[in-house]
């Protein structure tokens, strides 16, 4: 009989010794939190990239940095502009100057727009589902021979995109709505899936993460108008926010062996946030009796 017990090399299930990496919107945020996570559990190489090239190599200062890197490994800053596609070329030929295959993608790069319904404007929306989910497709679509040059069945490929649980439930309502990113959100999940069936026969897996509210830049002006950090830690489940760990460890499990046959999934990051408007009444504990 087999020994159920074995796991192969069970050590470097989560390890991503050797591999390398492309992080788009990667200068700051969850995107910088990721970089750090993959280029810890043993990258050789994690391409920063987002519109500023000195963002990019502040972030790529720092990770160098890093006391626990492998040995040669290293952060290399791509600036380019993800909305565009000539941006997405100059990505994938900056890239193309420092190795000929990549094994992870994480795209993360995007934008959001809060405004009420009545003037919440036509130009955000289209910036917004054109960052949001064109650009993504586009990346892929540029960066897919690379990333099939050493992908195989055992050892495929990876494309991590960001979405949020705005695109799994409603986004924010009111002044601040946030239509266009949360109709985004959706699509991008939808892209995921189409690309994940796509592409899995060319040995490239495709998944999508979920974050609620994690405190970066992006989402800082919303949490501050809608009552602030605490007040929305205290209503979450688990009584706290994202924080940059979480979205380490979802990204390394994705990007590694752990995750070598999840395709086309979707990963919550929100402590269960989302789900906790699904309850219908709570019990208060009875009076004493009288
Ligand atoms: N924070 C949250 O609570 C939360 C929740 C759910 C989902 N998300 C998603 O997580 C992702 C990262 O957001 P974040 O919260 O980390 O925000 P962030 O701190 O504002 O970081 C956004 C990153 O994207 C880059 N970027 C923006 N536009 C770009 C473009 N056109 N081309 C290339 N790079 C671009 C920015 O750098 P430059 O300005 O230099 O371009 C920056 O590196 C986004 O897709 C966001 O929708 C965030």
């Amino acid at each position: 009989m087999a020994d159920e017990t074995a796991l192969a090399d069970f050590p470097s299930l989560f390890s991503l010794k050797g591999k390398v990496a492309v992080v788009t919107g990667g200068s700051r945020g969850l995107g910088l939190n990721a970089a750090s996570a993959f280029l810890q559990a043993g990258c050789a190489k994690v391409f920063i990239s987002s519109r500023k090239a000195k963002a990019c190599e502040e972030a790529v200062a720092q990770l160098n940095k890093l006391p626990n890197l492998q040995p040669g490994a290293r952060a290399i800053s791509a600036p380019a502009d993800s909305a565009t596609v000539q941006g997405i070329e100059s990505l994938v030929a900056q890239v193309s100057q420092h190795t000929e295959h990549v094994d992870i993608l994480f795209a993360n790069a995007g934008a959001t727009w809060g405004e009420k319904f009545e003037t919440h404007p036509e130009s955000a929306f289209s910036k917004v589902m054109d960052l949001n989910v064109k650009s993504v497709f586009v990346t892929v679509q540029k960066l897919a021979p690379l990333l099939q040059k050493r992908a195989t069945l055992d050892d495929p490929s990876r494309v991590i995109i960001t979405a949020s649980t705005a695109g799994l439930g409603v986004g924010t309502l009111g002044r601040q709505a946030t239509f266009g990113y949360s109709a985004s959100k959706a699509a991008v999940l939808h892209l995921g899936r189409n690309l994940a069936v796509e592409l899995a026969p060319r040995h490239i897996l495709v998944n999508s993460i979920c974050p609620g509210f994690f405190p970066t830049k992006m989402a800082n002006g919303l949490l501050e108008l809608t009552g602030g950090l605490e007040k929305h830690a205290k209503s979450n489940p688990a009584r706290r926010l994202g924080r940059p760990e979480d979205i380490a460890g979802v990204v390394v499990y994705l990007a590694s062996r752990a995750g070598a046959h999840v395709n086309a999934a979707t990963i919550e990051i929100d402590g269960g946030a989302l789900w906790s408007t699904g309850q219908l009444l709570e019990a208060k504990d009875p009076g004493p009796k009288l």
